[in-house]
């Protein structure tokens, strides 16, 4: 299923009510209005303002448990590391470092942050199509898990820096298993022309090459074919061509003692039918039951994107002649899916009494000048006055990480709720931190003179 070209038909969109019942850690109540877990959070945009991320951390536990029974009951030897860069807060690696969930690291700040929140340097996997010298020294100095390794050059480059230090890296090699994950393009990464992975060809040979060289030692395979993937089918086809590699390269007397099997799995942000943790255990199971290979997933938007929001409040509603313009407080800097990839995400008023008012279509928009910065198109939702407040639900993954000050706009802030208890875990910096690393030079305080040498003929 290609990502959908055409604007998709507000007529089918869910309502604000089934919004609500689908997300069982949200409920409306009648005096409070939009309360996460146990927490209304009118409160939270009372006490720190708007924008503001809030997540749920009883519902990231829910979901790590939930994960975890799931590969638990396929019978297989499965390990969870979460994707750090779904949602890199300090708050955030802890709670599922503390959950027993190993980190999936992209560069040497992931690395870091990862360690820092007490994920332990062996539950650590750093992917990557382009790690830096610094931080695979980083990596090998720490002795992390495995570092999944996506080209020939960067084997030899491990190779030689593990054999300097004196090391040997566990390395698994990325393969690109030309796989359509039906994806949106920009997220698509297993197939031929993606930058991602060893072509699945030139694996086989690549494993015999990493066993001969200094410094490293091949344990295994990995991929990581795509984000939101909403069919069961693209991991059927990638696990089954792996299964495939792992035993041509047993017969070619390699040990594969570990496939890492990526991340990716959707979430229904439309209430959409997506599998459920369930569905791809079984098919890691079908795939792998007789080959006993230790397995790692590397989930990120499952297990954050349902537990965070994005809170923003009405500046003004605009009214031409062909629409109604809701015009909020937060942009595309804050939340850029919507405008990089045409995501949907649920948007519903927190007030008790804008829940039950009658919806007539708007178009939700931020206050940044580009027509891109628009969070919805002909939404049905109540009319909204000025200090209304919203809230964008299913921004826990890809949200505040992926957030930039453009147009002068400091960072929100961001709050963890935890039951019927909530803390502000960033606050909102100050304007003028925006500006407190810029150096305007002086005039004519250092010279560089040009070489008087004739230009190359
Ligand atoms: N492992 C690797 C090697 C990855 O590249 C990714 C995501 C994951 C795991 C986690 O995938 P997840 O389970 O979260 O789908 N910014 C985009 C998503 C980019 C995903 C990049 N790689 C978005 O907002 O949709």
């Amino acid at each position: 299923m290609a990502a959908p070209s055409a604007p998709l038909d507000p007529a089918e969109d869910p309502s604000l009510e089934e919004l609500v019942v689908a997300r069982p850690f949200l409920s409306r109540h009648a005096f409070d209005g939009l309360v996460l877990e146990d927490v209304p959070l009118s409160s939270i945009a009372d006490a720190v303002g708007t924008p503001t991320w809030v997540y749920g951390a009883g519902t990231m536990r829910a979901r790590a448990r939930h994960l975890r029974a799931a590969l638990q009951a396929s019978g297989m030897d499965v390990h969870a590391h979460y994707a750090v860069k779904a949602n890199d807060h300090l708050a955030v690696l802890s709670l599922f470092a503390a959950e027993g969930f190993g980190a999936d690291v992209v560069s040497e700040g992931e690395l870091r942050r990862a360690r820092a929140a007490g994920v332990p340097a062996d539950r650590i996997v750093f992917s990557g199509v382009g790690k830096s010298v610094s931080a695979l020294r980083l990596a090998l100095g720490e002795e992390i898990e495995q570092i999944n390794v996506e080209s020939a050059e960067e084997l030899e480059m491990i190779s030689a820096l593990a054999a300097a230090m004196g090391r040997t890296a566990r390395v698994a090699l990325r393969v690109n298993p030309d796989v359509d994950a039906g994806t949106h393009e920009k997220i698509s990464t297993g197939r031929a022309q993606d930058k991602f992975g060893i072509p699945f060809a030139e694996a086989a040979a690549l494993y015999a090459r990493a066993a001969a060289l200094p410094g490293v030692r091949p344990v295994g395979l990995a991929a990581h074919i795509g984000s939101q993937i909403e069919t069961l089918e693209p991991y059927r086809a990638a696990f089954a061509r792996l299964a495939d590699l792992v035993h041509t390269l047993r017969a070619a007397g390699h040990a594969v003692e570990t496939v890492d099997c990526g991340g990716g799995l959707g979430i229904p942000y439309r209430n959409q039918p997506v599998p459920r943790p369930e569905g791809l255990a079984a098919v890691l199971r079908g795939a792998f039951h007789n080959l006993d290979v230790r397995l790692l997933v590397e989930p990120g938007r499952w297990l954050v994107g349902p537990a965070g929001l994005l809170l923003a409040s009405v500046i003004l509603v605009k009214q031409t002649e062909g629409a109604r313009f809701v015009v909020l407080d937060a942009g595309m800097n804050d939340l850029v899916r919507p405008a990089m990839y045409d995501s949907w995400h649920g948007i519903l008023p927190i007030a008790a009494a804008d829940l039950v008012l009658p919806v007539e279509p708007a178009d939700v928009v931020g206050p940044i000048c580009e027509s891109s910065d628009t969070f919805a198109r002909r939404r049905r939702l109540p009319p909204l006055g000025p200090a209304a407040r919203v809230a964008i639900l299913d921004a826990g993954a890809y949200g505040a990480v992926m957030s930039s000050a453009y147009n002068a706009r400091p960072r929100a802030a961001e709050v963890m709720v935890d039951g019927d208890r909530w803390t502000v875990i960033r606050e909102r910096p100050p304007l003028e931190a925006l500006w407190a690393d810029e150096h305007v030079p002086a005039p004519a305080t250092q010279t560089a003179p040009l070489s008087r040498a004739p230009a190359p003929a």
